[in-house]
């Protein structure tokens, strides 16, 4: 037996109430609270998701749930499971398909001679005692062998639930890290998203510098997308690819080699130093670029609550060679920011 609640807004009966109706998503992607914002980012402006004409619902009391409402939720889900950047930084999505302030009418959902198999997936874990005491008797509940996959999400003082049928051929929600493309280093995923956000297009004959390259995580990223790269790090690099070529040196002492493989269209930055030094070596390496050449830079947060002052002197200082400079705050980035723009 459900009891009304009274809604956090109002004070009134939540079953009664309209606050929260506006609140009513197709997906619910469940996350640490740190990254909700960045991974809203990342859902509106990935070009891949723009067949979905998703928008993304401001919620203001779950910290951890990002709201999305979005056409064909069950094919959305299908690509962000297998989606290796927002798997990563997600605990769990859910589909919506019904949304109740009465959990009663979760019985709706199935029939009374129903013969599949449910797997259930909660959200809090607080409400499994009352999910599990509405769901008909009839219907089995097995959480490894299942045909069918029931998910739950109390916010809002509304049930949200959605039901998927499993596909064996494609397995949802069950995409393990470890069956994920094996990659060098966790620094690749911060190149590759910002490849995807940022629409980045590999072309033909495409050349990169990689500045502090090793241990090969970006330079295996370039090489995959037939991008020639030439990488630059007096550390062993743990790949090897036809399209990379090793200058195992600091940058600062591998001009002639620079020289000789220049004019490139590209040039990456991830190397551990102070932000104003990289800038230092990155605007002695335009001369190598061809006009329009993208940059990509990571700048390391240093200096504790100075971040925005050394962004801005960073800028100041690329401004002489780079233009349509900007930060992006990627999911992959770890006390840094990633900072891009083109050669004038
Ligand atoms: C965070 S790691 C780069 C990781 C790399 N992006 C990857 O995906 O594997 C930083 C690298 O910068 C390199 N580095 C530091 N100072 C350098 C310099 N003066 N010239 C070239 N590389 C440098 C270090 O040797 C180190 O390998």
């Amino acid at each position: 037996m459900t009891m009304s609640v009274v809604c956090s807004r109002c004070k009134g009966d939540s079953e009664v109430c309209s606050c929260y109706d506006h609140l009513i998503p197709t997906v619910i992607v469940q996350c640490m609270h740190r990254l909700k914002a960045r991974l809203a980012h990342y859902l509106e402006t990935n070009q891949n998701l723009t067949e979905y004409h998703l928008t993304i619902i401001p919620t203001l009391q779950y910290g951890d749930l990002l709201f999305v409402r979005a056409e064909n939720s069950a094919e959305l889900i299908d690509y962000l499971l297998h989606d290796e950047l927002f798997v990563r930084f997600t605990a769990g999505i859910y589909r919506c398909q019904y949304t109740t302030k009465m959990l009663s009418n979760i019985t709706l959902q199935f029939s009374e001679n129903d013969t599949n198999t449910y797997r259930l997936q909660l959200f809090p874990k607080s409400k499994l005692e009352d999910v599990i005491d509405t769901i008909p008797e009839n219907v089995t509940l097995d959480p490894k062998k299942y045909t069918h996959i029931i998910q739950v999400v109390y916010a809002y003082n509304r049930y949200h639930f959605g039901i998927t049928k499993v596909n064996n051929d494609r397995p949802m929600f069950n995409v393990l890290f470890s069956e994920l493309e094996e990659v060098v280093c966790r620094a690749y995923y911060k190149l590759a998203e910002f490849f995807i956000v940022e629409s980045v297009q590999a072309t033909p004959n495409m050349k990169a510098i990689d500045i502090g390259a090793a241990p090969g995580g970006w330079s295996s990223y370039l090489a995959t997308r037939g991008i020639r790269t030439l990488a630059v790090d007096p550390g062993a690099l743990r790949i090897e690819h036809e399209l990379i070529t090793h200058v195992q040196k600091r940058v600062e002492d591998a001009t002639e080699e620079i020289e000789q493989f220049g004019q490139f269209d590209l040039c990456v930055c991830d190397m551990n130093m102070h932000p104003t030094e990289s800038a230092e070596i990155v605007l002695k390496v335009a001369k190598y670029l061809k006009p329009n050449a993208l940059l990509v830079m990571t700048v390391k947060e240093c200096e504790k609550n100075q971040k925005n002052k050394m962004y801005a002197q960073v800028n100041e200082m690329l401004r002489d060679e780079y233009t349509d400079l900007k930060e992006r705050h990627l999911l992959s980035n770890k006390r840094e920011r990633t900072l891009y723009g083109y050669k004038k």
